[in-house]
Formats: C-alpha cells, structure tokens, sequence
C-alpha cells in the first residue's frame, strides 16, 4: 500500500492521486486496496476543477486517467440529472463526492427472459431481454464527508442522481477497475434492458469535439 508521506491530505493533487493508484497495480487490485488507499488521499474540489464541465442537457462524464486497469473520472451533476438504472459489466467501481451530495439507489437482478444472456466473455451480459424484473434494495447518500460508494460483483446495479433536484450542482469522483466502455441500462417502464457504449464529454480538461457523451455513470 503506498504511503504517500510527503502530500498534505489536504492539498493532493491530481498527480498524486493518480500516481498513487498507479502503484496499487504492482499487486492484485482489489475492493479492500483501494478502499483502504482513498482513506489516505483527499482530492478535494479545488484538484478537481478543471474536469468539472456542466451541460444543461445531460451530466458530463470528464476523463481524468486511464490506463489497462483504472479508469478516473469527474462527474458532474447539475439539479434534476441522473442516470437510467445501470450496470457496471462486471467491474469493481469507488465513488466519492467532492461537492454536494448524489443519492444512489441500489438494484439486484431476480430475472428476465434472457438470463443466458450472461454467459458471455469479457462483458457482464449481451443484455436484450424483456420481462426484467429488479428488487430496489436501497438507497444511499454519499455527501463531501469523504464517504465511498461502491459496486462490485455482487452489487453491480444502480442508479444516481443529484440529490438536490432544484439548487446546486454537484461533483462527484468515479475510479472503475478495469475501465468500463460500456454497460446495461435498464428501462423500469418497459422491463427490458439493451446495452450501452459510454464516452465522455472531455478528457483531460478538454471538451471533445463531438462532446460525446452516453447518459451512464
Ligand atoms: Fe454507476
């Protein structure tokens, strides 16, 4: 686990950030490891500002890393934007929240017409199934208190939102190992599901052409 001695929790800066996760894939990565090194750094919003980009339309998804294993973004949240309820292909994901506050709620899969759909390679379902059927499990809040929202294996749907629907916008930091192009969103109205590509709005602080965005965290 890398210690890192000379930066001022306070004032960690991208770099840092990024540099210390870089080193966390010397070994096996894992939910407990990065857990355990977001509890030593504090990006604050301040490092974060030049990722953070608002649209009217849609939140924006803001690359700031990515390499083979870890993919880093800022997302950001104006009053009222969310995403569909979504997937997140089999990946290990750590959400925090720099300014304001996200509401998450928390699905488990009980069934769908397709369910063999699932056993395929290197994705966590084809997805385009109907008769979806979802338990809500939950809901949390994850404010600046420095709180990690996680999905994993097991918990791997969700759905998030801003949780102030009329005032501020919010800012919130996404690490996913490995990176996730794309996912399931699921339709709660129709019951079916069908599989989405993801892009961002900009990387490394600049918006890209297309601003091509997909609506998923
Ligand atoms: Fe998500």
């Amino acid at each position: 686990m890398p210690k890192l001695i000379d930066v001022h929790p306070l004032r960690t800066s991208v770099g840092d950030f990024v540099a210390g996760l870089h080193s966390l894939e010397t070994g096996i990565i894992s939910q407990a490891r990065v857990l355990e090194y977001l509890s030593q750094v504090n990006l604050r919003y301040e490092a974060l500002s030049p990722y953070v980009f608002w649209k009217d339309s849609f939140y924006t998804r803001n690359l700031i890393f990515r390499d083979e294993l870890f993919e880093v973004l800022a997302l950001c949240w104006l009053p009222g934007q969310k995403t569909p309820v979504h997937s997140h292909n089999g990946q290990l994901g750590w959400m925090t929240v720099v300014q304001g506050e996200v509401l998450t709620h928390q699905y488990r899969y009980v069934r769908c017409s397709s369910p063999e759909n699932q056993n395929v390679v290197g994705i966590d379902c084809l997805a385009g199934g109907h008769s979806v059927e979802l338990e809500l499990l939950g809901t949390t809040v994850c404010g600046d208190d420095h709180r990690v929202t996680l999905v994993d294996k097991i918990h791997t749907i969700h759905q998030i939102e801003n949780a102030d629907g009329a005032r501020s916008g919010c800012v919130s930091l996404h690490i996913y190992s490995k990176p996730i192009d794309s996912c399931v969103a699921f339709d709660l109205n129709s019951r079916r599901c069908g599989r989405r590509s993801l892009r961002y709005y900009s990387a490394q602080g600049i918006v890209l052409a297309d601003e091509g965005q997909a609506k998923i965290a």
